[in-house]
């Protein structure tokens, strides 16, 4: 289900993109293992790489308005797994980075939803992926939602 909402996104991103005249950026923060010289990127949904010039090895990239996960490049020297999950704070998605390697650039693509707008329109068309959450009665809504009571 959720491939397959990816799916749908990344071909409907193609249409969107030419609509949209305002690029989104990604806002990340690079989390190095016990958070040590961990480092803020802004990253514009334009396809252009953004490069990190840093060696500093990444465990986790937070990525609070951005999917980044499904949108984004992430490029590192060796090999990994990327993953996703959930930060401390209940809220912000992040990027797991297995093993944790310098990241030399990331570039992303598309539009996202932010939290709360509609991942699908009043007619019932598919919007777009949220940012950051899920597409929830045609709205997105924060990771955390199942949680609460
Ligand atoms: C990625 O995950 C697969 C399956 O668990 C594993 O076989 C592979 O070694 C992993 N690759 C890296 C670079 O960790």
């Amino acid at each position: 289900m959720k491939f397959f909402a990816s799916f749908v996104a990344i071909g409907l991103f193609a249409g969107f993109s030419l609509a949209q005249d305002t690029v989104q950026t990604a806002h990340v923060t690079l989390r190095s293992e016990g958070d040590d010289h961990s480092y803020p990127l802004a990253v514009p949904a334009d396809g252009n790489p953004v490069l990190t010039y840093s060696t500093l090895p990444i465990q986790r990239i937070d990525a609070p308005d951005f999917n980044v996960l499904e949108a984004c490049v992430i490029e590192t020297p060796g090999a990994k797994n990327l993953s996703s999950t959930i930060a401390a704070d209940g809220v912000t998605q992040q990027v797991v980075i297995d093993p944790p390697q310098a990241v030399t650039s990331i570039t992303c693509q598309g539009t996202c939803v932010e939290t709360y707008g509609s991942c699908f329109g009043p007619d019932g068309q598919y919007v777009g992926a949220c940012c950051n959450g899920l597409c929830i009665a045609s709205k997105c809504k924060p990771w955390n939602i199942g949680s609460q009571a």
